[in-house]
Protein backbone atom coordinates (compact mmCIF):
# COMPACT_ATOMS: atom_id res chain seq x y z
CA UNK A 1 0.00 0.00 0.00
CA UNK A 2 1.28 3.73 -0.84
CA UNK A 3 -0.24 7.04 -0.43
CA UNK A 4 1.48 10.27 -1.14
CA UNK A 5 0.63 13.57 -2.79
CA UNK A 6 0.18 13.16 -6.67
CA UNK A 7 3.52 15.66 -7.02
CA UNK A 8 5.06 11.99 -6.03
CA UNK A 9 5.52 11.25 -9.88
CA UNK A 10 6.93 7.49 -9.12
CA UNK A 11 3.34 6.90 -6.99
CA UNK A 12 1.46 8.84 -9.17
CA UNK A 13 2.60 6.80 -12.63
CA UNK A 14 2.35 3.22 -10.39
CA UNK A 15 -1.26 4.18 -9.61
CA UNK A 16 -2.02 5.01 -13.05
CA UNK A 17 -0.27 1.74 -14.20
CA UNK A 18 -2.70 0.05 -12.30
CA UNK A 19 -5.37 0.76 -14.89
CA UNK A 20 -5.14 -2.09 -17.40
CA UNK A 21 -5.40 -1.35 -20.93
CA UNK A 22 -5.58 -2.51 -24.54
CA UNK A 23 -2.23 -1.72 -26.65
CA UNK A 24 -2.36 0.32 -29.96
CA UNK A 25 -0.56 1.68 -32.60
CA UNK A 26 -1.42 5.39 -33.50
CA UNK A 27 -0.45 6.12 -36.96
CA UNK A 28 -0.54 9.03 -39.86
CA UNK A 29 1.64 10.33 -43.12
CA UNK A 30 4.32 12.58 -42.80
CA UNK A 31 4.27 15.66 -45.48
CA UNK A 32 5.75 13.36 -48.00
CA UNK A 33 3.35 11.03 -47.55
CA UNK A 34 5.46 8.53 -45.40
CA UNK A 35 3.96 6.37 -43.23
CA UNK A 36 4.74 7.30 -39.56
CA UNK A 37 3.08 5.51 -36.42
CA UNK A 38 3.87 4.95 -32.32
CA UNK A 39 2.73 2.56 -29.84
CA UNK A 40 -0.27 4.22 -27.46
CA UNK A 41 -2.04 2.93 -24.85
CA UNK A 42 -3.78 6.30 -23.48
CA UNK A 43 -6.92 5.28 -26.39
CA UNK A 44 -9.58 6.06 -24.94
CA UNK A 45 -13.48 5.88 -26.63
CA UNK A 46 -15.57 9.03 -26.17
CA UNK A 47 -18.81 9.41 -28.31
CA UNK A 48 -21.16 7.17 -30.22
CA UNK A 49 -22.88 10.03 -31.98
CA UNK A 50 -21.09 11.51 -33.56
CA UNK A 51 -18.42 8.65 -33.84
CA UNK A 52 -15.17 10.00 -31.84
CA UNK A 53 -12.21 8.76 -29.92
CA UNK A 54 -8.82 9.88 -28.75
CA UNK A 55 -5.81 9.52 -28.28
CA UNK A 56 -3.04 11.59 -25.94
CA UNK A 57 0.49 12.00 -27.69
CA UNK A 58 3.70 13.44 -26.05
CA UNK A 59 4.82 16.59 -26.79
CA UNK A 60 8.21 14.34 -26.19
CA UNK A 61 7.19 12.44 -29.16
CA UNK A 62 9.14 12.76 -32.56
CA UNK A 63 6.10 11.93 -34.40
CA UNK A 64 3.90 14.56 -32.94
CA UNK A 65 4.29 17.04 -35.81
CA UNK A 66 3.26 15.08 -37.96
CA UNK A 67 0.03 14.47 -36.06
CA UNK A 68 -0.61 17.90 -35.65
CA UNK A 69 0.17 18.54 -39.13
CA UNK A 70 -2.04 15.77 -40.24
CA UNK A 71 -5.68 15.97 -40.75
CA UNK A 72 -5.99 11.84 -40.60
CA UNK A 73 -4.61 9.24 -38.43
CA UNK A 74 -5.77 6.09 -37.59
CA UNK A 75 -5.68 3.62 -34.24
CA UNK A 76 -5.21 0.26 -34.85
CA UNK A 77 -5.89 -2.16 -31.86
CA UNK A 78 -3.14 -4.50 -31.06
CA UNK A 79 -3.88 -8.52 -30.34
CA UNK A 80 -2.22 -11.40 -28.54
CA UNK A 81 0.31 -11.92 -31.27
CA UNK A 82 1.51 -8.29 -31.96
CA UNK A 83 3.67 -7.86 -28.64
CA UNK A 84 6.52 -6.97 -31.09
CA UNK A 85 4.59 -4.62 -33.17
CA UNK A 86 4.33 -2.46 -29.97
CA UNK A 87 8.06 -3.49 -28.79
CA UNK A 88 8.91 -2.01 -32.59
CA UNK A 89 6.97 1.16 -32.67
CA UNK A 90 7.98 2.43 -28.97
CA UNK A 91 11.66 1.99 -29.65
CA UNK A 92 13.22 5.37 -30.66
CA UNK A 93 14.79 5.19 -34.48
CA UNK A 94 13.37 1.72 -34.81
CA UNK A 95 12.58 1.11 -38.75
CA UNK A 96 9.13 0.56 -37.78
CA UNK A 97 7.20 0.42 -41.27
CA UNK A 98 10.00 -2.10 -42.89
CA UNK A 99 8.74 -4.86 -42.01
CA UNK A 100 5.27 -4.37 -41.14
CA UNK A 101 2.56 -4.85 -43.36
CA UNK A 102 0.28 -1.61 -43.42
CA UNK A 103 -2.74 -0.94 -45.76
CA UNK A 104 -4.42 2.45 -47.03
CA UNK A 105 -7.83 3.11 -46.63
CA UNK A 106 -9.71 6.25 -48.10
CA UNK A 107 -7.48 8.80 -46.38
CA UNK A 108 -4.29 7.05 -46.87
CA UNK A 109 -2.90 6.71 -42.97
CA UNK A 110 -1.46 3.45 -42.38
CA UNK A 111 -3.95 0.52 -41.61
CA UNK A 112 -1.47 -1.87 -39.88
CA UNK A 113 -2.83 -5.53 -41.27
CA UNK A 114 -4.05 -8.15 -39.63
CA UNK A 115 -4.92 -6.14 -36.01
CA UNK A 116 -7.54 -7.01 -34.00
CA UNK A 117 -9.35 -3.59 -34.93
CA UNK A 118 -8.65 -0.38 -37.37
CA UNK A 119 -10.32 2.50 -36.66
CA UNK A 120 -9.80 5.37 -39.60
CA UNK A 121 -9.86 8.69 -38.27
CA UNK A 122 -10.47 12.39 -39.66
CA UNK A 123 -9.00 14.96 -36.98
CA UNK A 124 -12.17 16.43 -35.07
CA UNK A 125 -10.12 18.92 -31.82
CA UNK A 126 -7.00 19.33 -30.58
CA UNK A 127 -6.77 19.64 -26.88
CA UNK A 128 -3.69 20.92 -24.47
CA UNK A 129 -2.94 18.00 -22.06
CA UNK A 130 0.27 19.52 -20.38
CA UNK A 131 2.71 17.23 -21.29
CA UNK A 132 1.00 15.79 -23.62
CA UNK A 133 -1.95 16.52 -26.75
CA UNK A 134 -5.20 15.25 -26.79
CA UNK A 135 -5.99 14.47 -30.32
CA UNK A 136 -9.99 13.69 -31.07
CA UNK A 137 -10.83 11.79 -34.50
CA UNK A 138 -13.89 11.04 -35.91
CA UNK A 139 -13.82 7.77 -37.38
CA UNK A 140 -14.55 7.21 -41.08
CA UNK A 141 -13.88 3.51 -41.24
CA UNK A 142 -13.57 0.60 -38.71
CA UNK A 143 -12.67 -3.03 -39.17
CA UNK A 144 -12.48 -5.38 -35.86
CA UNK A 145 -11.22 -9.18 -35.92
CA UNK A 146 -13.01 -10.97 -32.68
CA UNK A 147 -10.70 -14.43 -33.73
CA UNK A 148 -7.78 -12.47 -31.52
CA UNK A 149 -7.49 -12.33 -28.31
CA UNK A 150 -6.56 -8.44 -27.21
CA UNK A 151 -2.78 -7.62 -26.03
CA UNK A 152 -3.76 -6.22 -22.93
CA UNK A 153 -0.56 -3.88 -20.90
CA UNK A 154 -0.78 -3.54 -16.95
CA UNK A 155 1.57 -1.71 -14.34
CA UNK A 156 4.20 -1.65 -16.89
CA UNK A 157 3.79 -4.75 -18.55
CA UNK A 158 2.50 -6.30 -21.55
CA UNK A 159 -0.06 -8.86 -20.33
CA UNK A 160 -2.84 -11.57 -21.68
CA UNK A 161 -6.76 -12.58 -20.59
CA UNK A 162 -7.01 -15.17 -18.46
CA UNK A 163 -10.13 -16.77 -18.01
CA UNK A 164 -11.33 -18.87 -14.82
C1 LIG B 1 2.60 0.18 -23.76
C2 LIG B 1 3.04 1.55 -24.18
C3 LIG B 1 2.12 2.57 -24.23
C4 LIG B 1 2.49 3.85 -24.64
N1 LIG B 1 1.54 4.83 -24.72
C5 LIG B 1 1.87 6.05 -25.18
C6 LIG B 1 0.87 7.05 -25.35
O1 LIG B 1 -0.31 6.84 -25.08
N2 LIG B 1 1.25 8.26 -25.82
C7 LIG B 1 2.56 8.54 -26.15
O2 LIG B 1 2.84 9.66 -26.58
N3 LIG B 1 3.54 7.62 -26.00
C8 LIG B 1 3.21 6.38 -25.53
N4 LIG B 1 4.17 5.41 -25.40
C9 LIG B 1 5.58 5.76 -25.70
C10 LIG B 1 5.89 5.80 -27.20
O3 LIG B 1 5.44 4.64 -27.87
C11 LIG B 1 7.41 5.89 -27.38
O4 LIG B 1 7.91 6.99 -26.65
C12 LIG B 1 7.80 6.01 -28.84
O5 LIG B 1 9.19 5.78 -28.98
C13 LIG B 1 7.46 7.37 -29.41
O6 LIG B 1 7.90 7.40 -30.74
P1 LIG B 1 8.26 8.74 -31.49
O7 LIG B 1 9.14 9.56 -30.58
O8 LIG B 1 8.92 8.27 -32.74
O9 LIG B 1 6.96 9.42 -31.76
C14 LIG B 1 3.84 4.12 -25.00
C15 LIG B 1 4.78 3.09 -24.92
C16 LIG B 1 4.38 1.82 -24.53
C17 LIG B 1 5.42 0.71 -24.50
Amino acid sequence: MSETDATDSRTLRNALGCFGTGVTVVTTLDKDGGPVGLTANSFTSVSLDPELLLVCLSRQSNSLRHFTASNHFAVNVLHIGQKKTAQLFATPGAPRFQDTPWEAWHAGVPILSDSLANFECAKYAEYDGGDHVILVGRVLRVRHDHDYDPLLYYRGAYRELHFD
